[in-house]
């Protein structure tokens, strides 16, 4: 049975997940000391972006290359696309999957990676579905995480931002509540709280929550500071849009701030950082770049780790133990 990664909830076997890791490791490993892994040569991976990207694409692309396999794609697949003569996303993908053994996508519009997995006959990855998952950066978070802590359970989790409208957020909110003793916390405007089913969710998981507009006490007592922009992009009215960045400025993250943190805690974020450019407030002032608690850039740069170990098991297929652990898509 061919398997798909569309959402975190199918990871729910830690089997999967230390394999995953391990796998990571070794790859990075190689990378690092630039030794070759071309394990897929010959085989061809699709890339369609329907959404803008630069890490995904970018480590997607690169993980691929160094795979030993062929990436074909396009990255504003709305424009340049059939997509943009009205073609449905069914009859783009069903037009060329025979061309290729892999199909990663990115799409704006919630759902669109179900529909793309209920028709594909080959693996397909979700790069982010509008505001639903985006499964992979997930795990390359919770990579990221237990090769700092060398664990991935009983840990403090702040989620600061855009809780309501982060993909990020939901995905990994949703791969901690499938671990022991992980206690999330919340931090939001109120207009940018936790939406209904992620509550819903989390408490049928009978995971420890909470939720709180007050950043502050949260800072001192937390392990990772997990921090996301505002997703301006996706809020249609301008009044809206203006009042929600106001009031995202309270959560700005500095350097005083950092700070107070614990002395073993860090800071995260799935990255792009908003600027006055992107309409925004900078969620986190640049001066936290070089803090010792930052670990963004490391956490996107372990994207690649992580996606070329996925790519390699769903390269591999059947003959891969690890494949069969993905679960059905839910
Ligand atoms: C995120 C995304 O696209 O959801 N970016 C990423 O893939 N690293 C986060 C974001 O856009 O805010």
């Amino acid at each position: 049975m061919v398997r798909h990664i569309v959402d975190t909830r199918q990871m729910k076997d830690r089997r999967f997940l230390e394999g995953l890791f391990q796998r990571a490791d070794l790859m990075k490993d190689a990378v690092v000391n630039n030794r070759p892994v071309r394990k897929h040569e010959g085989r061809i991976v699709a890339s369609f972006f329907y959404q803008p990207s630069t890490r995904t694409k970018m480590t997607f692309d690169a993980a691929t290359k160094r795979l030993g396999a062929d990436v074909v794609g396009t990255e504003n697949a709305k424009e340049f696309s059939s997509a943009f003569k009205g073609e449905t996303l069914e009859h783009s993908l069903l037009a060329v999957q025979e061309c290729f053994d892999l199909v990663v996508m990115r799409h704006d519009k919630n759902g669109a990676a179900k529909r793309a997995a209920a028709i594909l006959k080959v693996p397909f990855v979700n790069a982010g579905d509008g505001t639903n998952q985006h499964p992979t950066q997930a795990l390359l978070d919770l990579y990221t995480i237990r090769e700092f802590f060398g664990r991935v359970d009983g840990l403090k989790i702040a989620f600061v931002g855009d809780i309501s409208q982060g993909r990020t957020i939901k995905s990994l909110a949703y791969l901690l509540a499938q671990l022991d003793g992980n206690e999330l916390y919340f931090v939001a405007p109120k207009e940018l709280g936790l939406p209904e089913d992620m509550r819903d969710h989390l408490k049928e998981k009978s995971v420890v929550f909470h939720e709180t507009s007050d950043m502050d006490p949260v800072i001192p007592i937390v392990d990772v500071l997990y921090v996301t922009r505002l997703q301006w992009e996706y809020v249609m009215d301008e009044a809206q849009k203006n009042l929600l960045m106001e009031n995202y400025r309270r959560f700005q993250i500095t350097a005083a701030i950092a700070d107070k943190m614990k002395e073993n805690s860090i800071i995260m974020h799935p990255l792009p950082i908003n600027t006055e450019k992107s309409d925004g407030w900078p969620e986190i002032t640049p001066e936290v770049d070089s803090h010792a608690r930052a670990h963004y850039f490391r956490q996107s740069n372990n994207g690649l780790y992580v996606r070329m170990a996925l790519l390699d098991i769903l390269l591999t297929g059947e003959a891969d133990p690890l494949y069969s652990l993905i679960l059905g898509v839910p």
